[in-house]
């Protein structure tokens, strides 16, 4: 059988039809003056600790969208407690009745789309397409790690040997996983990571990204409302450094998914790699440098579409997004010339209105740090174009789409987290040196490739190292069970979520042998 394949990715919202469109928004706006009061939740119920903050929208700097606990020591010690009892029993639990959770998560999830789009806007400051995505991409995680996990987890493999012997391999979870995941994805990422571990047996500690916590906590009490039993999930909102600190130095823990920056990724290495006892896997997902090639050949309409979808979609807070587009000389000009007209169309504000296409980073820290990088390079390239801001951006964390022409993509120290994109004009003659600048970077996450040669197309994929390639069309979005996704070297440790070995990594194997 094909994996995966009696299920369906879910359907979302096409909001130009009015029809789907008008009570779907009715339902949204009745979320949209809510205040949400969310905290750690452990062993099923909701913890009150003295350390409380209030969370902004990041579009409206001033409206408070709620409040939210952070946990302390005795809440990371409580759910470290409850998870490592808890796990022989939920890796023993049948396979389906797992997977049965999951699913009927799916199904909350769907129910409750309204308050999650409007969380989705308020809290993570998402637009309304990348909204709908989101909570679009949640469900299809669960649906498909279900099957995923009934796949393999179900029954033994049957491995052939020797007459007179039996010979099975098992799957079966790790222990106590940790899961952090990033504020760019507070709902499809927390999920993907958590559902992965659960259906694979493991119980789960989540300690979500400070930013999006009340979406964290909204989605954990759904978990619990499938079914998941309170000892199996808990949630630890917090500050990264102490409350992830904690958890992962805990010899308790069996594994850690992590989802954020090449450094802090690093740091958690190094942690693990310190722990006597165990060789503790991380799996992690993390930044890029991603880069798209547009030979002469390439459709320049096509080109420029795809440009600013990959680097503008989302504020380009996305790990997937376009950071650096080489153009080769002769169509450059053309291309750029476009790329000015297409800038000047692109609708910044208000993540909440329909006709919006980029919102708010996500806070001060990303605002800032995204200036300080415009400020530097105004002084060693030359700017292509800026997208207007309208007048509603000044009460939020915006930042205009920009465009530089650079020389090397060498002058980027880093990623850059948001909508600012890097073009470089290359000589046919060059192809190879750029090709070795672009693995130089360490990175290797998303690629796109514009260009009406196939042979060509196969050359610069063969020569990059990358996890997700591109051809002719953008390059963010990865759908769950289609477009498998995650990068290598400095862009991750190289599992494919929303793939089909995504849970091996999850997983124990053992092999037994039977004298018959
Ligand atoms: N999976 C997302 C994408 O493909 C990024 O995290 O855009």
């Amino acid at each position: 059988a094909i994996f995966g394949s009696e299920r369906v990715n879910s359907s979302g919202i096409n909001i130009d039809i009015e029809h789907e469109w008008a009570p779907f928004s009715e339902g949204v706006q009745r979320h949209m003056t809510r205040q949400w009061k969310k905290g750690p939740i452990v062993g099923g119920q909701p913890v009150e600790t003295a350390e409380v903050s209030n969370i902004l929208s990041p579009y409206r700097r001033q409206e408070t969208v709620g409040t939210m606990n952070g946990a302390g020591n005795a809440e990371v010690e409580m759910a470290l407690d409850k998870a490592t009892h808890a796990f022989n029993r939920w890796n023993r639990t049948d396979v389906s009745q797992r997977s049965a959770c999951l699913e009927r998560l799916a199904d909350l999830l769907e129910t409750h789309r309204d308050e999650l789009v409007a969380l989705c806007h308020r809290e993570a400051g998402k637009t309304i397409h990348d909204a709908i995505d989101e909570i679009r991409e949640a469900v299809d995680f669960c649906r498909y790690y279900a099957v995923q996990a009934r796949e393999k987890f179900g029954a033994p493999m049957v491995m052939t040997g020797p007459t007179g012997e039996s010979n099975e391999l098992y799957l079966s979870g790790r222990g106590v996983f940790v899961c952090i995941s990033p504020w760019n994805f507070p709902l499809a990422i927390f999920l993907g990571q958590i559902t992965a571990a659960l259906s694979a047996g493991n119980v789960v500690i989540a300690k979500p990204a400070e930013q999006t916590g009340l979406i964290a906590a909204r989605a954990t009490e759904l978990m619990l409302e499938a079914g998941i039993p309170d000892d199996v999930i808990h949630l630890l909102p917090g500050d990264g450094a102490t409350v992830g600190g904690r958890l992962v130095a805990d010899p308790r823990i069996a594994g850690v998914a992590f989802t954020g920056s090449t450094e802090t990724a690093q740091r958690i290495n190094q942690t693990l790699a310190n722990r006597p006892g165990a060789i503790v896997p991380l799996i992690a997902e993390t930044g890029g440098m991603n880069t798209m090639l547009v030979d002469s050949t390439a459709l320049p309409e096509q080109v420029v579409q795809d440009v600013i979808h990959s680097a503008f979609g989302s504020a380009g807070q996305r790990c997937s997004a376009l950071r650096v587009l080489y153009i080769q000389d002769d169509v450059a000009q053309r291309i750029i010339e476009l790329l000015k007209g297409a800038m000047q169309e692109l609708r910044v504000g208000d993540p909440a209105l329909h006709e919006t296409d980029v919102g708010p980073v996500i806070d001060a820290d990303a605002l800032a740090g995204l200036e300080r990088h415009v400020e530097k390079i105004k002084q060693e390239a030359t700017l292509i174009a800026e997208t207007p801001l309208s007048e509603e951006c000044a009460d939020g964390y915006f930042i205009a789409p920009v465009a530089f022409e650079i020389n090397r993509i060498s002058q980027l120290e880093r990623e850059q987290f948001g909508p600012i994109l890097h073009v470089i004009r290359y000589k046919a003659s060059e192809l190879d040196q750029i090709l070795d600048d672009i693995n130089d970077t360490g990175y290797g996450l998303t690629l796109g490739v514009h260009t009406r040669n196939e042979a060509s197309a196969c050359y610069i994929e063969e020569r990059l190292n990358v996890g997700n390639a591109y051809i002719n069309r953008n390059q963010i979005g990865a759908v769950v069970g289609v477009q498998p996704f995650g990068g290598q070297g400095l862009s991750g440790t190289g599992p494919k979520a929303g793939g089909p070995h995504y849970l091996y990594r999850f997983a124990t194997e053992r092999t037994r042998t039977v004298n018959t």
